[in-house]
């Protein structure tokens, strides 16, 4: 392990923070930073420059309505003008154009390795998406690979907010609120427009991320399911304020309507001393995810595993649900316990974080990924099916593996460099070849 990965390994395993989801949270690094009674007084505390960052229309009703105030040490709007970066990368955006729509099923083993002196930023691939990020609608699915920290250089999304889940390795995440650790069966969530660097806590680090152009993600509503259950606003934690104090050139990279910006501050831009606010990050404990299912028989739709929902205008369709596969029992009775067959107006991109998944026997690997689009016919393998239809019905726990979802409203349009990966597995459809006539009339 080198020094850098160390140090914020240590640095993360040291990390305080605060807890509830949507809270109206507030903290300062230095007692007195954070005025009281007001937002924006004649002088703020400290000698601090008072921001407003807003996350929803000002007028957004209240239940919807995202801000935060920063208290900083410069404030944000003295920057130098920004310039188209040389290129984008690997990074593409919304409306994704290059690739036909694709109905068939397609997977991806892992991102191969990338050159030495990859960070997080130049690190991420984009795999396909939706709709259009100047429309804030829709999303898109990134996998990113690195082995190097971001060093001198900030990078903020005003595209979308990034949800990222590792599957190799431990992020250190220095945001303008402070400090987060995201390691493997963890996610985080980055606001719109919040600027932060990623620091590495092993040599190498791995993962996917859902780039959401539309409404920020927001707990599920619970019907009938009461008022507790699935994930737990308390258990999502943010950080506590804390500041670079730092003079010296950083680049900020800014995501933009598709395109990434550059700018070189004097100064690091993560020099918020105190904050208050609703539009602030989080990590989350995937097993900790309450998961809720069958008593009786058959198995309940797969969004009864939602941790994160962002909603659409229309009532109960998400613009994109990010769903956990968690640890759980089965104990249907006269059930065939894995996923059913389906085809779905949703499209759903699947990653593994961890060991494996009920519905596919092999193939499906921790780093890779799934993408079954709008109305393609899925489900479990011909090894699968066969297994659960003779399996004896006792008690069963499911503790081998860690997969998500991103569900989304729209088909998903891969990029071309995923169209035509190396990466990309031939020969998917031949997990459901061999699934025998079993008709007899
Ligand atoms: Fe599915």
């Amino acid at each position: 392990m080198s020094g850098g990965s160390e140090q914020a390994r240590k640095t993360a395993e040291g990390l305080e923070y605060l807890t509830g989801f949507g809270n109206e949270h507030s903290s300062e690094a230095v007692p007195g930073a954070l005025p009281i009674g007001r937002n924006s007084p004649q002088r703020s505390p400290l000698g601090l420059y008072a921001e407003q960052l807003s996350g929803s229309a000002f007028t957004e009703p209240r239940s919807h309505n995202r801000r935060s105030w920063l208290y900083r040490i410069r404030p944000s709007a003295a920057h130098p003008r920004f310039t188209l970066a040389a290129d984008n990368g690997a990074l593409r955006s919304a409306p994704f154009t290059e690739a036909p729509a694709d109905p068939n099923r397609l997977r991806w083993n892992p991102l191969p390795d990338p050159a030495p002196g990859t960070d997080f930023l130049a690190g991420l691939w984009t795999l396909g998406g939706n709709g259009d990020a100047t429309q804030r609608s829709g999303m898109a699915i990134h996998l990113y690979s690195a082995n190097a920290s971001m060093t001198d250089r900030v990078f903020s999304d005003s595209d979308g907010e990034l949800l990222i889940v590792p599957e190799r390795g431990g992020l250190l995440l220095r945001t303008e609120f402070g400090l987060l650790s995201a390691r493997p069966g963890e996610m985080a969530l980055i606001p719109r427009g919040v600027r932060f660097r990623v620091e590495l806590q092993d040599e190498t680090a791995r993962g996917y991320v859902c780039e959401n152009y539309g409404r920020p993600f927001e707990l599920p509503d619970l019907g009938p399911i009461g008022a507790n259950g699935l994930a737990a606003a308390r258990d999502f934690r943010a950080p506590v304020a804390a500041y670079e104090d730092a003079e010296r050139p950083t680049e900020v990279l800014n995501k933009f309507c598709g395109n990434l910006w550059t700018a070189t501050y004097d100064h690091s831009p993560l020099d918020v001393v105190a904050w208050h606010g609703t539009h602030v990050p989080y990590v989350y404990d995937l097993r900790s995810f309450n998961v809720l299912g069958s008593i009786s028989y058959d198995h309940p739709d797969p969004s009864i595993f939602t941790v994160l929902t962002s909603p659409s205008d229309t009532a109960g369709l998400a613009g994109v649900d990010f769903v956990v596969f968690a640890p759980r029992w089965l104990v249907g009775e006269d059930t065939f316990r894995p996923p059913y067959f389906h085809r779905n107006v949703m499209s759903e991109y699947m990653g593994l974080i961890d060991g494996a998944y009920d519905a596919k026997a092999e193939g499906f690997v921790p780093g890779g990924g799934s993408l079954h689009n709008m109305m393609s016919a899925h489900g479990p393998d011909r090894e699968t099916f066969d297994r659960a239809s003779a399996a004896e019905l006792k008690p069963q726990k499911i503790d081998d593996g860690l997969a998500f979802m991103f569900e989304t409203r729209w088909p998903i349009t891969a990029t071309a460099q995923a169209a035509g990966a190396d990466h990309l597995q031939g020969g998917y459809d031949d997990v459901w070849q061999g699934l025998e006539r079993h008709f007899r009339a």
